[in-house]
């Protein structure tokens, strides 16, 4: 099991566009129904960015806002993480962007790619680039523009997805009893590829005018199999979390779960018996964000007041690759 990390969380922030995207919007152009959306999936509304925004101008606001509730300003901050799989481009790294565009001095910068659980992963990186002593303080961000690679005339998918971001500011915390990154857990095996992809546009298979009519830019999904399997790991996650730390489902503050579909969440919910209280959802109004969705629900979690000191959180995901991690932190 790994050893806990000390880590304190000195703030959070979130940015979300806008522009509501209701399943009104998808029953005008396309043969679905708000039934079928709301029953199979839970999604209500999602934001949709507007032709001025992408992933690093709202990565920028919700790092900008978390500072802010730190207390801090940009020159506090030694490294950037941006998990995305919507980046601005190939490259440079989005992080980049974003460092330049809140003025700080140069500092290292970069993105981390692992889909739906890209939150975890960067969280872990973090806390352990933070054990090393050369970084002080590292912002960590899950950014995503969602529906630019959202096809809109697949039903299957373009209900889907939506479009934010939100950051969080750590800082190592050597108090054995303070907050703490007590256990985590990220893997990935790639078995997955063909049944959770955007297929065209990397190294594999270069835009081309092929590519752009066969609308390969686009995520192309195998719901149901994706389901299965998020159902699986979901559960098996939520119960090696458990048995490696001893922590007793009723000791959890709050589990806060990628939100992919509301009945991906209730399996695990149900596994853990678990109140819906105690199960952050808020795929009704924001769709899946994948990497953005896990640091919303935390940061909204923070300042509701549903998290405090000492509360004990559970982070899960579960996304392309396949990639799966989970988390539990002392706040
Ligand atoms: O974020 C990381 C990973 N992502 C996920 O975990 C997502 C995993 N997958 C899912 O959430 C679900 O599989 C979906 C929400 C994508 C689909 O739900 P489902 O219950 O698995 O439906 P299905 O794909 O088995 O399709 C059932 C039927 C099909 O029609 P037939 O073949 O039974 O006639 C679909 O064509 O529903 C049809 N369908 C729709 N009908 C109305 C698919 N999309 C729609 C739609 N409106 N929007």
């Amino acid at each position: 099991m790994p050893k806990p990390l000390g880590l304190k969380i000195l703030g959070t922030g979130h940015y979300v566009p806008e522009r509501v995207l209701n399943n009104q919007y998808f029953i005008d152009r396309l043969d679905t129904t708000d039934e079928w959306i709301r029953e199979r999936t839970g999604i209500l509304e999602r934001r949709i960015a507007a032709p001025h925004e992408s992933s690093a101008t709202m990565a920028t606001a919700a790092a900008r806002a978390a500072l802010a509730d730190a207390g801090l300003t940009p020159h506090d901050i030694d490294l950037i993480i941006v998990a995305t799989i919507t980046p601005e481009c190939y490259f440079p790294s989005t992080a980049c962007f974003v460092q330049e565009s809140l003025g700080m001095r140069p500092t290292p910068s970069f993105d981390l790619l692992a889909a739906c659980s890209g939150f975890i992963y960067a969280l872990v990186t973090a806390a352990h680039m933070l054990q090393s002593g050369v970084y002080r303080r590292i912002l960590v961000i899950g950014a995503e523009t969602m529906t630019r690679i959202t096809d809109y005339e697949d039903r299957a998918t373009c209900i889907l997805f939506g479009d934010g971001a939100a950051a969080v500011v750590l800082e190592k915390c050597d108090d054995p009893n303070g907050p703490s990154l007590l256990y985590h857990q990220i893997c990935a095996e790639g078995s997955g590829p063909t049944v959770l992809t955007v297929p065209a546009g990397g190294a594999r298979l270069p835009a081309s005018l092929m590519t752009v009519n066969e609308r390969l830019h686009y995520i192309k999904m195998a719901g149901r199999e994706v389901y299965k399997v998020a159902v699986k790991r979901n559960i098996e996650l939520v119960d090696e979390t458990l048995r490696a730390t001893g922590i007793r489902p009723e000791d959890l503050a709050i589990v806060i779960p990628h939100q992919s579909n509301l009945r991906i969440i209730e399996s695990a919910r149900e596994r853990l018996g678990l109140p819906q209280e105690r199960f952050f959802t808020n795929i009704q109004k924001y769709g899946n964000t994948s990497a953005a969705s896990i640091p919303l629900g935390l940061d909204e979690c923070l300042k509701t007041g549903r998290v405090g000191r000492g509360d004990l959180v559970m982070l899960i995901a579960f996304g392309a690759g396949y990639t799966w991690a989970s988390a539990l932190l002392r706040i």
